[in-house]
């Protein structure tokens, strides 16, 4: 058999190896191979070549039949991966060699023409942008699922008042809809970061070579149409070492599983017997190998603990980028642990939570309570004396009083009559009542973005809006 450059002395297919005597040692091969962790982009290698055959075709590297021969053989071992057929050779560095090398074991010597002007770093990145662009799409419709859940159950609680915490102390009385949809609003502009991260990685790479650009007649843009690039890359050297794109993505699913650690935080206190506010459903709890009551919220918890993960994914792909010159380094190989695992991770959290959220239950009983411990009326209080003329910092300094007089009688300030009220200011009349009612609270509070239920309902309406606005959206893109 005539021995070609990619065939040597042992019989291990490589992509290179031609200006080489000797074989690599057998710990550097399985210190440089990647095959198992970056065979989940195959679908999206082959894609790629099957654009960058079609560029070879217009630049009249490849005839008609032997574009033909590279397209149904790379059909072939779509068909393979996308089956569970394919069998893998742990000596392949990666998947681009072993794709190559089943191509070539299909089709013959025609398969060597593919690689025409074409770089595995330039390959890799068009592939790895391809795998994003599909996360992301798939993150963001998930995440949309959550934002329906959400605004379902601020919809079905509206109007059920419940205490506002600041330092995880009771604060003031806020709608429950108010606060769930605070979270909608997080995840809003996780939404956005995500699409500034899907955008950001469309851009197509093929065509930049190893560093310095292919010399064929390559139509770089109709291999972006082809491959639904948004763009093509403006610089070979910045193309082929570019992993921004990656690292916003990592980024955006941090600050996601940041915001889903928060909640899962409030989850896992609400569920507490001190609280009592929610209970989980069944189906999303476990139990305790020993104490037979427990019913523990393990999904908030381990949401909590993934989100260290993500972060380490995050702070991972920055120092690996920091010092690298250009172009391509081998350092980067590393990227796709990092961005494969903060993937994995976010859709595996969403997919969760939205059955979860559907099933959380409120007690309403509970939340109704809890509103007469804690003063939580101490402000109205103040702002009832700034009616009637007071300055609020001296307001807040009687409010302060009469609030330290109800802690020593071991009442909360709502209970108060108007007897001992007007004892500390001449200025509170009877009237005082009305400042002390919960739902005038919570309704007084009407500016937009507060929490009176006149504006929680318009937010509500903007969020719906937003969801269709982004499901439109994703529909495009
Ligand atoms: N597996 C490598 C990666 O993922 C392929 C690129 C290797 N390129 C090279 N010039 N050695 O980055």
């Amino acid at each position: 058999m005539k021995k070609d450059n990619k065939q040597k002395k042992n019989n291990v297919f490589k992509l290179w190896g031609g200006r080489f005597e000797h074989e690599p040692a057998e710990v550097v091969n399985r210190f440089t191979n990647s095959l198992l962790v970056d065979s989940r982009l195959a679908l999206y290698d082959i894609q790629g070549s099957s654009a960058q055959a079609e560029g070879l075709l217009y630049a009249g590297v490849l005839d008609p039949s032997e574009y033909n021969r590279i397209k149904q053989g790379l059909h072939k071992i779509e068909l393979e991966f996308k089956t569970k057929r394919f069998v893998f050779d742990e000596r392949d560095e990666d998947i681009h060699t072993a794709i190559e090398k089943k191509l070539q074991q299909i089709i013959g010597d025609t398969a060597s023409k593919l690689h025409t002007g074409r770089s595995r770093n330039d390959q890799v990145v068009t592939a790895l942008r391809l795998y994003v662009l599909d996360e992301v799409r798939s993150i963001v419709a998930k995440l949309l699922d959550v934002q329906s859940a959400l605004s379902s159950q601020a919809s079905k609680y509206m109007g059920i008042p419940m205490p506002g915490f600041t330092h995880t102390q009771h604060a003031q009385p806020v709608l429950l809809s108010h606060h769930l949809l605070a979270y909608t609003e997080m995840f809003n502009r996780d939404i956005e970061r995500l699409f500034h991260a899907y955008y950001a990685a469309s851009v197509m790479p093929l065509g930049s070579g190893a560093l310095a650009g292919t010399p064929y007649a390559v139509n770089r843009e109709a291999l972006a149409k082809l491959l639904k690039f948004k763009e093509i890359s403006a610089n070979s050297m910045d193309a082929v070492s570019d992993r921004d794109f990656v690292i916003d993505v990592v980024y955006s699913v941090s600050m996601l599983l940041m915001h889903f650690s928060r909640l899962s935080e409030e989850i896992v206190l609400w569920s507490t017997d001190e609280f009592g506010f929610v209970s989980l459903p069944d189906a999303f709890t476990t139990g305790s190998s020993i104490m037979p009551q427990k019913k523990n919220p393990d999904v908030a918890e381990l949401t909590r603990g993934k989100t260290g993960r993500v972060y380490g994914s995050l702070v991972n792909l920055l120092t690996m980028m920091k010092g690298l010159p250009l172009a391509y380094d081998r350092d980067m190989q590393e990227d796709k642990p990092a961005v494969f695992d903060a993937v994995d991770t976010a859709k595996l959290v969403l997919e969760v939570w939205t059955p979860m959220i559907k099933g959380l239950s409120f007690n309403t009983n509970r939340l109704k309570e809890s509103l007469f411990h804690g003063n939580l009326l101490a402000t109205d209080i103040a702002d009832y004396l700034v009616r009637r003329g007071m300055p609020f910092r001296k307001a807040h300094e009687v409010t302060g009083r009469i609030v330290l007089y109800a802690i020593k009688k071991g009442v909360d300030v709502a209970s108060l009559g108007y007897e001992t009220f007007k004892t500390f200011s001449p200025l509170i009349m009877p009237d005082i009542r009305h400042a002390l009612d919960i739902k005038a609270s919570i309704n007084g509070r009407a500016v937009p973005g507060g929490t009176a239920e006149k504006q929680v309902r318009i937010a509500l309406e903007k969020l719906e809006k937003k969801i269709k606005h982004y499901e439109g959206l994703l529909k495009k893109i």
